[in-house]
């Protein structure tokens, strides 16, 4: 990885998804999502789920971590934490379930990784977590490359 330690702190970047879960804005669906990524850089952004009365024009974790970092100047992310479920905003510590990114996620993280390489770090807490690689939830993806 281009100056990643594949041996970066786990917990670290969870708690760092936890520490903005309280900011989730899912006021229709109740279910709260925060997201942290790692980039090349070493430096590490956060999103959260943020609804809308008009529902198609909410957005995810995710892609608004993504969003924040790309914004922020990186241009290639090496792993991302989320967390999420129903309530989780108010109680972090109720996460029962680990959350899989949407197909949305998956094709957005697509843009910015290598996926053989970016590490999708599914969580219910700091040192509770499952990790897998995109091409393990988006394989065959169709990426930048195929437009070159
Ligand atoms: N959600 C995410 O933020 N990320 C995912 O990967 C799955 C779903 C959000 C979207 C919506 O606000 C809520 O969870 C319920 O679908």
């Amino acid at each position: 990885m281009e100056g990643i330690n594949h041996e970066f702190d786990r917990a670290s970047l969870i708690q760092s998804a936890i520490s903005v879960l309280k900011n989730s804005y899912a006021p229709y669906s109740r279910f709260n999502v925060a997201a942290s990524v790692l980039c090349s850089s070493g430096r590490i952004y956060t999103g959260v789920n943020v609804e809308n009365a008009s529902y198609p024009a909410g957005r995810c974790a995710e892609c608004n971590a993504i969003a924040n970092a790309v914004g922020n100047g990186e241009s290639k992310i090496e792993a991302i934490a989320v967390i999420g479920g129903k309530g989780a905003a108010s109680d972090p510590d109720s996460v029962t379930s680990y959350c899989s990114p949407c197909g949305v996620c998956r094709q957005v993280m697509r843009e910015f990784s290598d996926p053989n390489k970016l590490l999708i770090i599914m969580a219910k807490s700091p040192s509770n977590y499952k990790e897998v690689t995109l091409t393990d939830l988006l394989p065959s993806g169709f990426g930048p490359d195929k437009l070159q």
